[in-house]
């Protein structure tokens, strides 16, 4: 054995005997009970947390209306049909209930999906076209 392959062979044994004591130093019992703590959390059948509801609860039509059709539906803004006058919606109601809910729905034109209001039930919107074709 040459003198340095020696001296190489002293020093990986010199650093593999000080790694040793670094991982012994971490010998707490903070530090155990963290290494052999189980992996994840667990949830138990029937004691999922408790996910809140994904439907709100019904707004009534006008509310929907005043919140999210008015700003178009008050003036006819971009021609949308206003709101109570049977001029403007005459020939859409004649299409039937289901074309216009499905246009106001999907959209329809310049018409938004769901006049954006992304969490209203179907049937909220429903109930908003309905206030907004005749709201008295
Ligand atoms: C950004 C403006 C805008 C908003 C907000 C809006 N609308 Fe409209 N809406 C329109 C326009 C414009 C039309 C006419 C589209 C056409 O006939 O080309 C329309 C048409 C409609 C129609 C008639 C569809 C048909 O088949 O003739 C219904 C019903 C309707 N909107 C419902 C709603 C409801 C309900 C809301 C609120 C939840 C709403 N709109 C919000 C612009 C809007």
């Amino acid at each position: 054995m040459d003198l340095s392959l020696r001296s190489w062979l002293i020093a990986i044994s010199t650093l593999a005997c000080f790694s040793t004591m670094a991982i012994a130093a971490d010998m707490s019992s903070s530090a155990i009970s963290e290494r052999i703590k189980p992996s994840g959390n667990i949830h138990l059948e029937g004691a999922e947390p408790v996910v809140a509801a994904t439907t709100t609860p019904s707004r009534t039509g006008q509310a929907i209306y005043d919140q999210y059709c008015a700003s178009c539906h008050n003036s006819g803004l971009m021609a949308a049909p206003k709101k109570g006058d049977a001029d403007d919606w005459a020939t859409r109601v004649s299409q039937g209930d289901a074309v216009l809910a499905e246009h106001a729905i999907k959209g329809f034109n310049a018409m938004p999906a769901k006049g954006t209001c992304m969490d209203c039930s179907d049937a909220e919107i429903v109930a908003a076209i309905n206030y907004m074709i005749d709201p008295n």
